[in-house]
């Protein structure tokens, strides 16, 4: 089998590929990623030899073309991810997440190729802290920021070019993954980097918004489940059981650090700030058997916090840059 992965010089799509070279021997990897800010070809130095890698943009239709008549399956994680930046600069969500998905959609149909596009559980919006409802398939689509309404929007395209053409594609909704290689704007390595650099941790709002972490090797397992066992045409949800308030994974991490539990600071809000999300992954773990394999959080985040301490060299280089635009925001 020749896969394309797109995004994957990203955190969830490197990852991808490190686990795909490792455990599917048989199967040959084609990347396609842009280089973003977001994007670190050196992502993939481990795995260099054993793939292709292709600089290029997935709304450029001729590049897209050129590389999907060549594959069994386009696995496409790549994105515009960040909610603050979409919140700051919309445009690059639009032109990505929505023309990007369509031009890689029209290339999956001229070339009859299975296609499995990766989302996030941030397109059914959010839940009350006390409520003890979770996210299901049947939840109506309700999303908050510019970055997850151009996720809906692709979610919605990829559904309707598989009804409407018989584009042979599958879903997955996915909550907040953590592990090595992630951009360091984001929340958990972002206080992790604060740490190692003597900076306080900062914590939006009330430090009381829930997110649903998951390990990245555990969503990555469930795509490839459902890649090979999914039935055409469905969505499913990926998650692990994780609820977690963020005051709370920060208290984690300092403590982990040997630095004392109240170490943060509490900073202005993010607009429309998500107060919970939670994944009913019932049909996930019924339907194809899946289970996660990193239940306990806490190792998990322990792994995390040895893996950018060792791995200095990789993140240091967005680190300025990172909280340059953080300081504009005044978060
Ligand atoms: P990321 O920002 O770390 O990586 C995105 C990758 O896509 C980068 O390598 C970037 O260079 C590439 N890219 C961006 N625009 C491109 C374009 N126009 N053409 C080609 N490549 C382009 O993102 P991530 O956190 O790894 O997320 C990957 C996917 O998973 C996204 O679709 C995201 O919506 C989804 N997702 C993420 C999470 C999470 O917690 N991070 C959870 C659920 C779903
Ligand atoms: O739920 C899946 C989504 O998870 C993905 O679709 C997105 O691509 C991914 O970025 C993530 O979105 P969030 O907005 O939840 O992630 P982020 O890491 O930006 O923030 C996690 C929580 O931490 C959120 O409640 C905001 C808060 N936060 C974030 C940062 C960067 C802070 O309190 N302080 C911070 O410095």
């Amino acid at each position: 089998m020749h896969v394309l992965v797109t995004g994957g010089a990203g955190f969830i799509g490197s990852n991808f590929v490190h686990q795909t070279v490792r455990e599917r021997p048989d199967v040959q990897v084609t990347v396609l990623d842009a280089l973003t800010y977001a994007g670190d070809e050196r992502s993939l130095d481990p795995v260099e030899r054993k793939i292709v890698f292709a600089k290029g943009d997935i709304a450029d239709p001729d590049i897209v073309d050129s590389l999907v008549k060549d594959v069994d399956l386009v696995v496409h994680f790549a994105a515009e991810s960040h909610n603050d930046n979409s919140l700051h600069d919309p445009w690059p969500f639009l032109r990505t997440n929505i023309i990007g998905t369509y031009q890689l959609l029209e290339a999956v149909r001229r070339h009859d190729v299975r296609f499995h596009h990766i989302s996030t559980d941030e397109v059914y919006g959010d839940l009350e802290l006390d409520d003890p409802a979770k996210f299901t398939p049947e939840t109506p689509y309700n999303p908050s920021s510019p970055y997850s309404s151009t996720k809906a929007a692709s979610d919605l395209l990829v559904r309707a070019w598989a009804r409407s053409f018989g584009v042979r594609a599958t879903i997955s909704n996915c909550s907040n993954n953590y592990g090595p290689f992630q951009h360091v704007e984001k929340f958990i390595p972002r206080q992790i980097t604060n740490v190692i650099d003597g900076v306080r941790p900062k914590l939006y709002g009330s430090g009381e918004n829930v997110r649903d972490w998951i390990h990245v090797e555990d969503h990555n397992s469930a795509v490839w489940a459902i890649i090979e066992r999914g039935r055409l045409g469905e969505t499913y949800l990926i998650g692990a059981d994780g609820e977690e308030n963020n005051k709370t994974v920060v208290e984690d991490i300092l403590e982990i650090m040997g630095q004392p539990a109240d170490a943060y600071d509490l900073v202005s809000d993010r607009p429309g700030h998500d107060l919970r999300y939670a994944i009913d992954s019932t049909k996930l773990r019924e339907e194809l058997g899946w289970a996660p394999r990193y239940e306990n959080f806490r190792a998990g985040l322990e792994a995390t916090v040895a893996w950018y301490q060792a791995n200095e060299a990789w993140w240091r280089p967005q680190k300025d840059a990172t909280e340059a635009k953080y300081a504009q925001l005044g978060r």
